[in-house]
């Protein structure tokens, strides 16, 4: 499916477009089956929609009795570290009244491994997604999962923690594995969704904002389908949606 490009002149406007899709998508999913799956993106730029989505006059409309927030991937530093994508939420979304703790599905830094951390979220996916109410058969590659993934994009064209040139990138059976970011991208360790489950999310949201972004989302957006291995957010897929929210690109 081709991708819905929508620019943004201020932040404020992109957040406000990605709170619309979300809530209206959300009624959507909890009225067809009870349930609304967000993995929410690392980094800095969503910020602002976090801090949104937070605000009594967004949560008045989120069914978030019904929501459960995941991670697209984590940086392998306790939660309470201001780097650890926990952390930035923890003030915002994480402290929301609305929000039973049992739908808040952090991926696990301390006192494991980054291999047992990736086993161990895995393991809580496949039991989200096989609850009888989804009616999912988590074995076949065509049935979705995340109703929603929110994603950013580095210089290099990653996305989550699948970096370039890297074997996670690569990686076709796994649901979630360590990642290992480039020497110049710290924290350098991190546990990520794999591209297999990332693409089959119902809708993929993109957030990107910066002319310094502006050369490598041209470079995603022209890169032909079914070019592997350069880009990886060019690798990204969705059930239904991909829409890209920019500002200043
Ligand atoms: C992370 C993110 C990563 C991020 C991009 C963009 O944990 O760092 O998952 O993929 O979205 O690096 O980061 P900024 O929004 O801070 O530019």
């Amino acid at each position: 499916m081709e991708p819905e490009i929508r620019h943004f002149a201020t932040m404020e406007q992109l957040n406000q477009a990605v709170a619309v899709n979300l809530l209206a998508f959300s009624h959507e999913c909890v009225r067809d089956y009870g349930l609304f799956s967000v993995a929410l993106a690392g980094g800095n730029t969503p910020l602002g929609l976090y801090e949104l989505l937070s605000t009594p006059q967004v949560t008045k409309k989120f069914p978030l009795f019904n929501t459960h927030f995941f991670w697209g991937d984590e940086r392998f530093v306790p939660h309470d570290d201001p780097m650890s994508n926990v952390f930035t939420v923890k003030d915002t979304l994480l402290s929301l009244p609305e929000l039973p703790l049992e739908n808040i599905h952090p991926i696990q830094t301390q006192n494991i491994t980054p291999e047992e951390s990736a086993t161990a979220y895995e393991a809580e996916l496949k039991a989200y997604f096989s609850q009888s109410e989804l009616d999912l058969d988590i074995q076949n590659p065509n049935d979705p999962l995340f109703d929603v993934i929110l994603l950013g994009v580095g210089a290099d064209g990653h996305t989550a923690s699948l970096f370039p040139g890297t074997d996670t990138l690569n990686e076709q059976t796994r649901w979630v594995a360590p990642a290992s970011a480039p020497e110049n991208v710290v924290p350098r360790q991190r546990v990520t969704l794999t591209l297999p489950i990332i693409n089959r999310s119902r809708h993929v949201y993109f957030i990107v904002s910066g002319k310094s972004k502006s050369a490598i989302v041209s470079k995603i957006l022209d890169t032909p389908e079914g070019t592997v291995g350069v880009y990886p957010a060019a690798q990204v897929r969705a059930q239904d949606r991909i829409i890209w929210f920019l500002h200043d690109i």
